[in-house]
């Protein structure tokens, strides 16, 4: 969602932002800002839609800073425009604050500041702060101390960044909730420089050291980072090497992010086999702090996640049932995190986020240690809030993903959920060493499988081309493959706008088939398998009534082909591999789908990367 950045240093502090502003352009934004202190004097800069207008805007200003702040902004309070835009001030314009997250009780602080003369310019919860802090630096004598008793009074889930006429030369910051990272670096000259931002690629490529901020801590950069715990007692940050580099955050050869991340699966895949696998094929998570003897006594899993990851959780359900023979449960987190649900103490609740930040599953992990239950997730940011409020974790491997619609982390999910339903297995004496090494060796082949997939792109633009004029499309599968149904279904309606739904095939008579028209296409999910002869049933009824098929279905399956319109083809694997499989072409479809259509695949209307609100 909304993006935060600052930096104190001897560069154009402008183009500093706005190039972090532009690598948190994947979170999702309606419109961007920036203020910059210089020689005392404190500018703010804004505007709606794209960065690229801010930076028209800061341009014709011709303006620049020793310090600075910015943001992007998706809108919650208040519609996208430029007064809700941040940085918000004060009256006099002195201070200037950029804010991710939700302050709580923003209207009775708004109501105090409003009966002591205070007025306010934007409909955003965030602009209680510049006029919380004005009001208190009328009463203490530095900024410090007017930030800590504005911050003391704010409830709700935020992390701010603060710039100041009174110290020009100080970037005061908080974390409470939402994510934040310091991080420093060292100029050409051998000056030291300051960032600070809401998400890690921002920093990409000048800094190589960043600090995770933890829930409470505070502080503020000028000299050297200056930080303080809830209890305001002065630590020393202990700096890490920042983990991504600059390929995994660039678009090298490809158009857009989503076709790189569908891209580098194979890999990924490869990179989570080499990891997990050891050369005598045992299955290891050297980052899981949970012991084996603990995951052998678990009586029932409880998956909680939400969209895409959530779609993966579907499919573990399937795998920690028939593989490890324990009850699970996947429910979407925002309902998990309501319904009070019924849980011995040898449930273990799973988060599964590729963020690490999605703000129901978050919810969903705090309900779940309210009952003093563990909790395990999955994620692929290991220094997020999830992977902090957990009690053990697995790191997914994926990378950095930016594609807002979520491809990579999906793969990584489903594969390492698969993995850990293999480990349980076997601590818990359900599959014997045979068929885990038989399971193994399938797997193996996974990433050559998946490259041979990801070619066949002349049938996925033949069927592109068709599918951009329809107003909706359904998507059918049974059991592994209802997830990809779903996650079809998803990938579509976000990137290019058409309505599409997943639906579990034997649903299928129960209502949506009413849908059925020529102008309805129906994608059928059919590898080899158990279920295959059921779904030639379902495609069967969609014939008879003039719909059209397009139909996922293993190599040379000619039965199927013959009875699909179209079919897409994915190398023969076990049913419960193909998942893993089934969705490329998927994935790829609604990409070229939305390309056609003329949409923003990267950055798709309304959506934000990570949902780090209610
Ligand atoms: O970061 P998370 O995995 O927790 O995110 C969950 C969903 O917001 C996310 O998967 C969303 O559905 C994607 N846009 C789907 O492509």
């Amino acid at each position: 969602m909304c993006g935060i950045v600052g930096y104190v240093g001897q560069k154009s502090v402008a183009s500093v932002l706005l190039v972090g502003l532009e690598k948190l352009e994947y979170r999702g934004y309606d419109s961007a800002g920036i203020a910059l202190v210089n020689s005392n004097e404190l500018t703010v800069t804004k505007a709606k839609g794209r960065i690229a207008h801010l930076e028209r805007a800061l341009r014709l200003k011709n303006i620049n800073g020793t310090i600075g702040i910015g943001h992007t902004r998706w809108a919650t309070h208040g519609e996208p425009s430029q007064t809700n835009a941040h940085p918000h001030v004060n009256t006099d314009g002195t201070i200037a604050v950029v804010h991710n997250g939700i302050i709580e009780n923003y209207l009775s602080l708004m109501e105090e500041l409003i009966g002591k003369g205070y007025v306010f310019a934007s409909e955003t919860d965030t602009e209680v702060i510049p006029h919380l802090v004005d009001m208190y630096l009328k009463e203490v004598s530095s900024v410090q101390e007017a930030f800590r008793k504005s911050i003391a009074r704010l409830e709700g889930k935020y992390a701010i960044a603060m710039v100041t006429e009174k110290e020009p030369e100080k970037i005061f910051f908080v974390r409470n909730g939402s994510p934040l990272i310091l991080a420093e670096a060292t100029d050409v000259n051998g000056e030291q420089e300051l960032f600070l931002a809401s998400d890690a690629p921002a920093f990409i490529p000048l800094a190589k050291k960043v600090y995770y901020l933890k829930n409470g801590e505070w502080g503020y950069l000028n000299h050297g980072l200056h930080l303080f715990n809830d209890k305001d007692v002065r630590i020393e940050p202990d700096l890490q090497d920042l983990k991504i580099d600059v390929g995994q955050v660039l678009l090298g050869e490809f158009e857009h992010y989503m076709l790189k991340e569908i891209h580098e699966q194979p890999d990924i895949v490869q990179k989570i086999l080499t990891e997990r696998i050891t050369e005598d094929n045992k299955i290891r998570f050297d980052e899981l702090e949970l012991k084996p003897e603990f995951l052998a006594g678990v009586g029932r899993f409880i998956i909680q996640a939400s969209g895409t990851s959530l779609n993966a959780g579907r499919i573990a359900k399937l795998y920690f049932e028939n593989f490890a023979n324990v009850t699970t449960d996947a429910d979407y987190s925002s309902e998990f995190r309501y319904r009070n649900p019924v849980a011995g103490g040898d449930t273990v609740v799973i988060g599964i986020s590729q963020s690490g930040e999605t703000a129901d599953t978050l919810a969903g992990i705090y309900e779940a240690r309210s009952k003093f239950l563990k909790v395990l997730s999955f994620v692929n940011n290991v220094n997020s809030t999830i992977a902090r409020e957990s009690d053990g974790i697995i790191d997914l491997f994926a990378g950095p993903e930016i594609g807002v619609a979520s491809t990579k982390a999906y793969i990584a999910e489903v594969l390492n959920l698969l993995l850990f339903s293999i480990y349980l297995a076997e601590i818990r004496f359900m599959m014997d060493e045979s068929e885990k090494i038989e399971i193994l060796n399938q797997l193996k082949k996974l990433p050559d499988q998946m490259r041979k997939v990801l070619t066949h792109t002349a049938k996925i633009h033949e069927l592109a081309e068709k599918l951009k004029e329809k107003t909706s499309v359904l998507f059918l599968g049974r059991t592994y493959n209802f997830a990809t149904a779903l996650e079809g279904a998803l990938k579509l309606k976000e990137i290019s706008y058409i309505h599409a739904e997943g639906y579990a095939a034997g649903e299928f008579k129960h209502g949506p088939i009413a849908l059925i028209s020529e102008d309805v296409p129906v994608i059928v999910v059919a590898p080899k398998g158990e279920m295959r002869t059921k779904m030639i049933s379902n495609l069967q009824e969609v014939k008879a009534r003039k719909g059209q098929v397009i139909a996922v279905v293993s190599e040379n399956d000619s039965e199927l082909a013959g009875l699909a319109d179209k079919v897409l083809e994915i190398p023969e694997t076990p049913e419960f591999i193909s998942s893993l499989l089934t969705i490329l072409p998927l994935q790829l479809l609604s990409y070229h789908t939305a390309l056609k259509r003329g949409c923003d695949v990267d950055k798709p209307r309304n959506l934000a990367k990570s949902v780090t609100v209610e």
